[in-house]
């Protein structure tokens, strides 16, 4: 198996008695990529990770990471992965520098090397100052930073964070982005990521949308984006009926919540003033916006219902 892929699996699958949480998977990422595999809850994200890091073994398949098979090579393979799972790996009553001190242990780095490591890491995550204090005592996103110090201390090559930000307000998930980003930069890492805020995704090289353990439609998302459309056009009305059947042979079939309805626009020469000027009094209001992960993954993989509208 050629090793310039980070990651490759073949028909991976994890059946849990008659479920299939995982369905013949075939995935390939290059080394250095961004990977993001995005779905709902309940998809098989997490199992997915579980299968590449050993966790667990899969059902049927097989999957390589740098070349090592999951199946034959389980030992090399946790040696050259990371893992940030959303259940902390760390002990909340020790300080930043013990806990980190105690995993450099368990990952056998020499002392010095640890000593090291830990104090690069504590640079580009901002806490040189709150090395002595007890996990309890820091904010959730000083103690995510620290679950990823810790799954990065022996220098991966690929890391997994499945769901990282989950339950972060929105600086300190940005913050986390930034971390995320510099060691990438800094360290070449391989980053697959699960997520279901899509709208963090869209700085992944490449996603797949997984959804009830299948891989479904995948691309970089610039041009999942660009070929889904120029504009959503989101307008609440005030007689959806009257709206819907106006704007649906011109625009397809539109997302349909209560008296919202929101249309894909291909074309960019829409005159969108003129537009709510001729839906009159049956428009509350009317907007016009770029699209994101979220229209993609909600055109896409959950299809507007034909029909379900009328
Ligand atoms: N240990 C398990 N035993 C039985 N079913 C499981 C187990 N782990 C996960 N599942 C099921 O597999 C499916 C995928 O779960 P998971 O991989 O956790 O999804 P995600 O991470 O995308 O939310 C779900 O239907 C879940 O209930
Ligand atoms: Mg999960």
């Amino acid at each position: 198996m050629a090793s310039n892929f980070a990651i490759r699996t073949n028909g991976l699958t994890k059946q849990y008695g008659q479920a299939v949480a995982v369905n013949k998977l075939d995935l390939t990422i290059k080394a250095g990529q961004f990977y993001g595999l995005l779905g709902p809850n309940g998809a098989g994200k997490t199992t997915t990770i579980h299968m590449l890091t050993t966790m667990t073994s899969p059902t049927q398949g097989d999957a390589w990471i740098a070349g090592q098979s999951v199946l034959t090579d389980p030992v090399a393979i946790r040696g050259t992965v990371g893992l940030v799972f959303q259940d902390s790996a760390l002990d909340r009553m020790m300080t930043v520098d013990e806990n980190l001190k105690f995993a450099a242990a368990l990952y056998k780095l020499p002392p010095k090397q640890a000593t090291a490591r830990i104090e690069e890491l504590l640079t580009i995550f901002g806490l040189e100052n709150k090395r002595h204090m007890k996990l309890v005592a820091l904010s959730g996103g000083q103690r995510r930073a620290v679950d990823i110090a810790r799954g990065v201390l022996h220098r991966p090559d690929v890391l997994f964070l499945d769901e990282p930000t989950i339950g972060l307000d929105l600086p300190n998930r940005r913050a986390i982005w930034r971390f995320v980003e510099q060691l990438r930069k800094e360290e070449g890492m391989t980053v697959f990521l699960t997520t279901h805020y899509l709208e963090e995704a869209e700085a992944c090289d490449w996603v797949d949308f997984i959804q009830k353990g299948k891989l479904q439609q995948g691309g970089s998302p610039n041009t999942l984006i660009r070929g889904l459309a120029t504009y959503i056009l989101e307008i609440d009305c005030a007689d959806t009926e009257a709206v819907y059947h106006k704007l649906s042979a011109d625009f397809g079939q539109p997302i349909w919540e209560d008296n919202h309805l929101s249309f894909r626009v291909i074309d960019n020469k829409v005159d969108f003033s003129q537009l709510q000027k001729s839906l009159g009094n049956a428009v509350n209001s009317l907007q016009w916006r770029k699209p994101n992960l979220n229209d993609v993954y909600l055109w896409t993989v959950c299809p507007p219902q034909t029909g379900a509208v009328v």
